[in-house]
């Protein structure tokens, strides 16, 4: 963590205290694409759109402000309840966010990661994540995870199925399976520990995004509509972070 009197990054120089928030990972619930939209008279899609605009302007903040991993709930296993149309909008979007920005992440040194069961999209899609995350492996950077087909519980549920299978097999105890196990075995396994989630558009809610993750996170939650975020807010999400007194059930 950056704390000298002023931090050197790629896009450019910010100024002391911006990048000791002490916040490694931050993950967004990015809500209210729909009504970004409605308040325009839009169709849903153009807020989607709008909402590809801001997690560009999100992660390179991120990226500048030293935040060492994003996690963005782009599509959770809940969502396939959405008319078939606005699925195919969204995987298009995200197919074309990542033909177009791969480069970018590449020469950014960012890693892309994905958690949740991605396996489960269209082959095509799967094939392009794969190849995209293949092409950032080599980077030392920050974490860019993307949620895709992710549900907490799900993944708990995949998690203790592998824990189980493993317990069957006699590699491991029953009576010694403890959190670390849980973290390993989780999709979250190689990002930080969860310092801060951010729910946007004045929902307060977790929908099934990290719950065992978010044990000991910050939780804020913010009126912006997810497709008007972007540095400024999150600049205000870490303000308020490090105001924070976390004593992890401590005194
Ligand atoms: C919630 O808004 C947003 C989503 C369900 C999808 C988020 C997806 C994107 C921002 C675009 C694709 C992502 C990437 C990573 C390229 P909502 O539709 O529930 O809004 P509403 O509650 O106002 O209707």
């Amino acid at each position: 963590m950056a704390t000298q009197a002023s931090t050197h990054t790629q896009r450019g120089v910010f100024p002391q205290g911006f990048a000791d928030h002490g916040a490694r990972h931050v993950a967004i619930i990015m809500d209210g694409n729909g009504r970004w939209a409605k308040k325009r008279l839009l169709p849903r899609f153009a807020g989607h759109k709008a909402g590809v605009d801001a997690v560009r302007r999100t992660a390179r903040a991120a990226r500048e402000l030293g935040i060492e991993c994003l996690t963005l709930y782009a599509f959770s296993s809940e969502n396939w309840k959405r008319p078939a149309a606005e699925i195919a909008d969204l995987m298009g979007l995200l197919r074309r966010f990542i033909e177009a920005d791969i480069d970018e992440l590449v020469a950014d040194d960012v890693r892309l990661r994905v958690i949740g069961n991605y396996r489960a999209l269209e082959p095509s899609l799967v094939t392009l994540i794969d190849d995209a995350i293949a092409r950032t492996a080599g980077n030392n950077g920050p974490i860019l995870a993307i949620a895709l087909n992710y549900g907490s519980q799900d993944e708990m549920i995949r998690a203790v199925q592998s824990l189980a299978t493993r317990a069957a097999a006699g590699e491991i105890a029953p009576e010694d399976i403890g959190t670390d196990h849980l973290d390993a075995a989780l999709d979250t396994a190689t990002l930080p520990p969860l310092d801060l989630l951010i729910r946007t558009s004045g929902e307060q809610r977790l929908s099934n995004f990290l719950l065992w993750q978010a044990a000991y996170a910050e939780l804020y939650f913010t009126d912006t509509l997810w497709p008007d975020f972007g540095s400024d807010a999150l600049v205000q999400a870490l303000d308020t972070f490090k105001g924070r007194d976390r004593r992890y059930g401590g005194l």
